[in-house]
């Protein structure tokens, strides 16, 4: 094993480990065929009530951010749900589905002995529950949210309690994220990242920072990764 392969690896959860769009299913069960519209307004809502919290310094925890997120799509898009059926969607929220390349991508990574944390918007008890029902809780040494912190994602603070936490150098930590904005504000924070661009038409925003590499499934971390490959 290279002293690299003690490496540091912060994985960003939803976008990147559980997927958001999941949420569709149970949606299309109160809106038909709205269902993928809604999911995405309320994905894009979500975060950007994270971000504006963030900056304006009124922290309310991410569940909040999702609660009010999906007030705002369903009103928008005229979708008339009653308040046991968000509930209802809220709960399923907390039960998000991985991407079928998760599982083994992480084992690959674990292999070599990397060390794994999830590294999230979400609550610490969010997280935890979600990786369980995913069935990769035991994959990871701890969770780290942002929540201990009382900001969200891009603050350079959350990534430096990432650090704190995982009592690693920025250097020899990397953060994998689905997620540009993450990917922009870990490396802006001095880490190393990895944008998972599923997706082939997503687009990076052009800005003056760019991921220290880029893979299009999971499995595929060990060839980007120093050392280990
Ligand atoms: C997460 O922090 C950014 O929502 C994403 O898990």
């Amino acid at each position: 094993m290279s002293p690299e392969s003690r490496m540091t690896l912060a994985f960003d959860v939803y976008g990147t480990l559980v997927d958001t769009a999941g949420i569709a299913q149970a949606l299309a069960g109160y809106v038909g065929d709205l269902a993928p519209s809604l999911a995405q307004l309320w994905r894009d809502k979500q975060l950007e009530y994270s971000f504006r919290r963030g900056l304006m310094q009124r922290y309310a925890d991410f569940a909040v951010c999702t609660r009010d997120a999906l007030d705002y799509a369903c009103a928008s898009l005229g979708a008339d749900l009653t308040g046991t059926e968000k509930g209802a969607l809220l709960q399923a929220y907390r039960a998000l589905p991985a991407f079928a390349d998760v599982e083994q991508g992480l084992q690959a990574v674990k292999t070599l002995g990397c060390r794994l944390f999830a590294f999230s918007n979400g609550t610490p008890d969010e997280v935890d529950a979600l990786l369980k029902h995913a069935n990769l809780r035991h994959h990871f040494e701890a969770i780290v949210s942002v929540d201990e912190v009382g900001s969200f994602k891009p603050d350079p603070a959350v990534y430096a309690r990432l650090l704190q936490r995982t009592n690693s150098a920025a250097a020899e930590t990397w953060l994998v994220s689905g997620n540009p904005f993450d990917v922009i504000g870990a490396i802006a924070a001095g880490l190393q990242a990895v944008w998972l661009k599923r997706d082939p038409q997503a687009v990076f925003d052009p800005w003056e920072i760019q991921p220290s590499a880029t893979i299009s499934r999971l499995d595929e971390l060990p060839l980007v990764l120093p050392g280990v490959s």
